[in-house]
């Protein structure tokens, strides 16, 4: 039987090829250019599988061709916002994400973000290799403690839990919680959390703030102008999440009026786009997107994938089925 045909739409590491294509007939993505919307739309026609990640992006419309070949959308990544999951879902196509494998080094980047942002290690970085340092001087970059201090997290899932067992039994930081759905009593006994009934009743109480929760329509500008104001003007936003989730403008106001104190951010709204405003805000400390990007996290993406796959062409529903 012939082996079903597989496109990869971006090079992905390479043990993970090499073992992908012992199973598939693969179609890499060899220079790794982002496909545009007609060679997206192209692959679903051609290919029995499209394996699309972050930097794809999957609408209604791309769904509408009369006969599709492709059956399943495997995506690297845990977020899928960028796929139609209804049309997708309408056209027959099972659609699977990366769960699990990368929640401990996005908490990391979260923690990472969280800790440059409050010590104002950007600054002083930049300071350093500019050659503007003059030596220690009591008052110098003076920060903000983060050991002990209050950290609300928006969104509760993996991520905002490895969050919360970093910054709860690593740092004794008081956690509270915001999540759409009630969370057990026992996986909040497990970080010490307290769920709160709103971001309204969270935003004040906060020393730093991190989302976890997923991008897409619903979750867009979630913190706003209105929300940034309910913070405290000493406190931090820290965004691993997705770029959306924010409203960069009202950040970026946010920041160069000091009316909060300062924010992380590893994903934008137009990626790889910068908020022309947050360019030049010294309180603030920005990462390409790095959230997974480890070796063992990057390479556990692809299995993954290639477990989801594997399943689907066995027959049985791939463990990681979104849609
Ligand atoms: C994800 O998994 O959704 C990340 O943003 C890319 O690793």
């Amino acid at each position: 039987m012939a082996k079903p045909r597989v496109l990869v739409t971006r090079a992905w590491p390479a043990p993970v090829e090499a073992k992908m294509a012992e199973a598939f007939d693969v179609t890499l993505n060899r220079d790794d250019r982002p496909l545009g919307a007609a060679e997206m739309k192209a692959a679903l026609t051609d290919y029995d599988a499209v394996l699309p990640t972050v930097t794809d992006r999957l609408p209604a419309e791309l769904f509408d061709a009369p006969q599709l070949r492709a059956k399943i959308l495997a995506n690297y990544g845990v977020g899928f916002a960028h796929i139609d999951t209804d049309a997708a879902k309408s056209r027959g196509i099972t659609v699977t994400n990366t769960p699990d494998v990368l929640s401990d080094c996005t908490a990391d980047i979260a923690m990472t973000l969280m800790l440059m942002a409050a010590r104002r290690a950007g600054e002083g970085e930049r300071e350093l290799r500019d050659g503007r340092w003059t030596g220690w001087r009591p008052t110098h970059l003076i920060g903000t403690k983060v050991s002990g201090a209050t950290l609300g997290i928006i969104g509760f899932g993996r991520i905002g839990q490895a969050m919360a067992q970093r910054a709860h039994h690593g740092f004794g930081m008081r956690i509270l919680v915001q999540n759409r759905s009630a969370v057990a009593p026992e996986v909040l006994a497990r970080y010490g959390a307290t769920q709160v009934a709103s971001v309204e009743d969270m935003l004040p109480e906060c020393d730093f703030v991190s989302l976890h929760c997923p991008g897409g329509a619903v979750n867009r500008h979630l913190i706003n102008a209105r929300r940034l104001e309910m913070m405290k003007p000493t406190a931090f936003l820290i965004n691993t999440a997705r770029g959306e989730v924010v409203d960069e403008a009202a950040l970026a106001q946010a920041l160069w009026f000091n009316t909060i104190g300062g924010a992380g951010l590893d994903v934008f709204e137009r990626e790889p786009k910068i908020h022309p405003d947050l360019m030049g805000a010294d309180n603030l400390v920005m990462l390409p997107h790095l959230g997974s990007a480890t070796r063992q996290t990057r390479e556990g993406m692809g299995f993954r994938v290639l477990q989801n796959l594997t399943e689907y062409f066995q027959g049985k529903t791939p463990q990681d089925k979104v849609a």
